[in-house]
């Protein structure tokens, strides 16, 4: 089975990984890929947001399957095209990849179908944005960018002054670009949040396990928002019956009201949760894997993840599939970033990278080879460390004391990922 893979990211080293750990060997070929990703696939340089040039690389590698990383690829249409000239893809069209890329349509759907979320309004003209703070709904509140912002464009405001400046900067200043032509007033919610991944089919949900993330730059969930600082698998309030909820209660009439609206959604649905008092409510949908959860929670997978990737890409159904199986223990991940990211990230330093037990994995996201092959960073986030063990403190401590290790000029990283889980389960 040969396959390709768009991306350059931790996550997609992760979907690497798991892909070359399937029974069933495969011939994996990545798209632009990293120095990590090369040690487990042919690396090809194209540009992997058009459509015709991913097109034409599958069809001269004659490839079976094409498995989407990024949301951007989806948002410019890659899978529409595939689907047009006949060559499986995992990954939702662009209409349905809307989940993600119009956080006003798809509030607007979800409210339409009764599908727990947030109350929210969308507007387009600061005047009338800041009237519905002032009036509807006060501080603490939330204004949300519709488009695809790098993960910049949602802004919890504590007070209406902070909510005023969030709108001016969005509608206004247009600092996320055509992204912030309309934004969302949006209810605040209080509770933990989840990220809950679900391999969908149009129809039918297989789920994944739980995992959480790290927003924040720093311990104690202080500084700057990023794209994520790390996670941790399983979650212990994301029991069976709690997944199950969501299933019924937000996964499938999403799939439905998509299904109705005539954007099936077929792919991987993220479904951003927040447990409030009243249940799990949808902050947010993803229209593909998560990073880094997925980085957290693949290496903790232990039935095949190419099955039913490559069903819902044939248009198969997936209702009667087997549920994913998973080891026990944990899993936990910490981003190790260049000094200065979130807002400039300062990169090309070599890096030391020691070697790891096979419980330790190390997935690259910003790295690049030097003229001379050496490593060097290129990004922002640089790797992804995922520690497994039996117990979640093992793990905890395990990903930490690899990350420490992990050593190039300004490195950064959090030591207490977890943190809210070590709280639970000690
Ligand atoms: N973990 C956040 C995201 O993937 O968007």
């Amino acid at each position: 089975m040969k396959i390709l893979l768009l991306g350059s990211g931790g996550r997609e080293h992760a979907l690497a990984d798991a892909l070359s750990r399937e029974n069933t060997p495969v011939d994996l070929i990545a798209a632009p890929g990293n120095p990590g990703i090369a040690e487990l696939a042919r690396l090809v340089s194209i540009n992997a947001n058009d459509p015709r040039e991913v097109a034409a690389l599958a069809e001269a590698e004659q490839v079976g399957l094409v498995v989407v990383g990024p949301e951007a690829p989806l948002a410019a249409g890659v899978v529409d095209h595939l689907q047009q000239r006949g060559i499986p893809a995992f990954g939702p069209t662009m209409g349905a990849a809307t989940v993600e890329t119009s956080k006003a349509d798809t509030k607007a759907l979800m409210m339409a179908a009764g599908i727990p979320t947030a109350h929210a309004e969308t507007h387009r003209l600061a005047r009338e944005a800041k009237e519905a703070v002032r009036t509807r709904f006060g501080a603490p509140v939330v204004i949300k960018a519709s488009g695809l912002a790098a993960g910049k464009g949602v802004i919890v405001c504590q007070t209406e002054a902070e909510a005023f400046d969030a709108i001016d900067r969005i509608l206004d200043d247009r600092v996320f670009g055509e992204a912030g032509a309309e934004c969302l007033v949006e209810a605040f919610m209080t509770g933990e949040e989840l990220s809950l991944f679900a391999i969908a089919d149009g129809h039918d949900v297989l789920p994944m396990i739980g995992a959480q993330d790290h927003k924040r730059l720093l311990d104690g969930d202080e500084g700057p928002n990023t794209g994520g600082m790390g996670a941790y698998t399983p979650v212990s309030f994301s029991t069976p019956s709690l997944v199950d909820d969501v299933t019924e209660r937000i996964f499938l009439p999403t799939l439905h009201a998509l299904r109705t609206r005539g954007t099936p959604f077929t792919g991987l649905l993220y479904a951003g949760l927040m447990l409030t008092p009243e249940g799990p409510k949808v902050v947010e949908f993803n229209c593909r894997f998560g990073d880094p959860e997925t980085q957290a929670i693949l290496p903790m997978l232990t039935s095949s993840l190419l099955d039913p990737l490559l069903a819902v890409s044939r248009g198969a159904r997936i209702g009667n599939m087997a549920p994913f199986q998973w080891r026990r223990g944990a899993s936990v991940t910490t981003v190790v970033a260049s000094g200065g990211y979130p807002d400039a990230p300062v990169t090309g330093f070599p890096v030391h990278l020691p070697s790891f037990s096979d419980s330790v994995r190390v997935f690259h996201a910003g790295t690049k080879r030097g003229d001379n092959g050496d490593l060097l960073t290129s990004g922002g986030r640089v790797f992804a460390v995922t520690a497994l063990a039996d117990s979640f403190a093992a793990a905890q401590r395990a990903s930490r004391d690899a990350a420490s290790r992990i050593e190039f000029e300004g490195a950064v990283y959090r030591r207490d990922i977890g943190w809210r889980e070590a709280s639970r389960v000690g």
